[in-house]
């Protein structure tokens, strides 16, 4: 079949460090509660930066080490729920900033955390074209711009950061796709431009059982559709949206914890970015080998959810 590559990817994520004790006192919390809930131990901020600048940074460095030209570069798709702008979207900017190819198409596309993975399935379909040998995908999320410091059950959970990979058709590879949406304004909800200001108001409790759900079917389907089995599956990469959750649907299938990527202590919930700069980490980190399954798990608001199965 005709697979999708991944030639290389990128990640941003800000310098700012917040941790699990700078919130105390500014909500009625602790470290204990959050570890213990959630997993998260710090995440990132933003400070000088612009959603633009983490989505310019992380595209940077994967065109970079992609070592392509730049002007084969013929989608530019970003994933965010946080853009600088409702006009021009991030993903134009991003033309501009790393001088593409105007020959180009380019667009934001928001599907809330799972954004990343329909972003792949989208550039994947562009690439069947053989327009231009390259798509860039990025997920880049400005999550605190939309955190109300005031409600310590969402405040806790978020960062920014921005992941992005530079893919391509692999003949003779592999690229199996799963997608869903369900529109629920009720578990996870963030204002548009029309409405008054209000900031992300989420329902966890009946998220997580939707994730803890939604995720092995995700996985299930994966694997009908390509007829592997689990054991063959060298890496997952979940959606880092809650430890127990990712913890969760390891026990429930059955894998090995070392095979599912974690990186939620560090960053928290970067939403649409979380998958890409979990990916750019096991990347770089030298630890995802040629021939490798990797297995890309997301769910998130809309309600979204997806799964991509590709080999390395
Ligand atoms: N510190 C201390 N106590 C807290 C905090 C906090 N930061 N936040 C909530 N609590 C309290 C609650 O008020 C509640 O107190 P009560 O019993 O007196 O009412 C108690 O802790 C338990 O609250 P729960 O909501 O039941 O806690 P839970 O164990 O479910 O954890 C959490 C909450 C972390 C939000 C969890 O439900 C979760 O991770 N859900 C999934 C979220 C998710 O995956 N989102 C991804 C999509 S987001 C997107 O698309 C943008």
């Amino acid at each position: 079949m005709t697979g999708l590559k991944v030639l290389a990817t990128g990640r941003y994520t800000p310098a700012k460090i917040m941790t699990n004790e700078d919130f105390v006192g500014v909500v009625e919390t602790s470290d204990e509660w959050i570890t213990a809930r959630t997993g998260i131990k710090e995440r990132r901020y933003c400070e000088w930066e612009t959603n633009t600048d983490l989505a310019l940074a992380a595209s940077r460095q994967a065109i970079e080490r992609a070592g392509i030209d730049p002007a084969d570069i013929g989608a530019v798709i970003v994933a965010t729920f946080t853009p600088d702008h409702g006009c021009p979207v991030t993903a134009c900017l991003l033309q501009r900033g790393l001088r593409l190819s105007t020959n180009v198409i380019a667009f934001d596309m928001n599907a809330g955390c799972t954004g990343f993975l329909f972003a792949l399935d989208t550039a994947y379909s562009y690439l069947l074209r053989r327009v231009k040998p390259y798509a860039l995908v990025v997920g880049s999320e400005y999550m605190t711009r939309v955190t109300n410091f005031e409600d310590r059950s969402t405040c806790v959970l978020f960062g920014d950061g921005a992941g992005a990979a530079v893919v391509g058709l692999a003949d003779g590879g592999m690229y199996y796709s799963v997608t869903g949406a369900e529109g629920n304004e009720d578990y996870i909800y963030v204002q548009g431009p029309a409405e008054e200001r209000v900031y992300i108001k989420m329902d966890g409790n009946p998220v997580f059982r939707f994730a803890t759900g939604v995720i092995p079917r995700c996985v299930d389907s994966l694997l009908e559709q390509s007829g592997l089995a689990l054991d063959d599956i060298d890496w997952f990469v979940c959606h880092q949206a809650n430890k127990r959750i990712i913890d969760h649907v390891r026990k429930k299938l059955g894998v090995p914890e070392e095979k599912f990527y974690c990186n939620i202590e560090r960053f928290g919930n970067t939403s649409a970015a979380s998958i890409p700069i979990a990916l750019d980490e096991l990347n770089t980190g030298g630890r995802i080998k040629p021939g490798q399954r990797v297995m890309f798990l997301g769910f998130g608001g809309g309600l979204t959810w997806g799964g991509a199965l590709i080999e390395w």
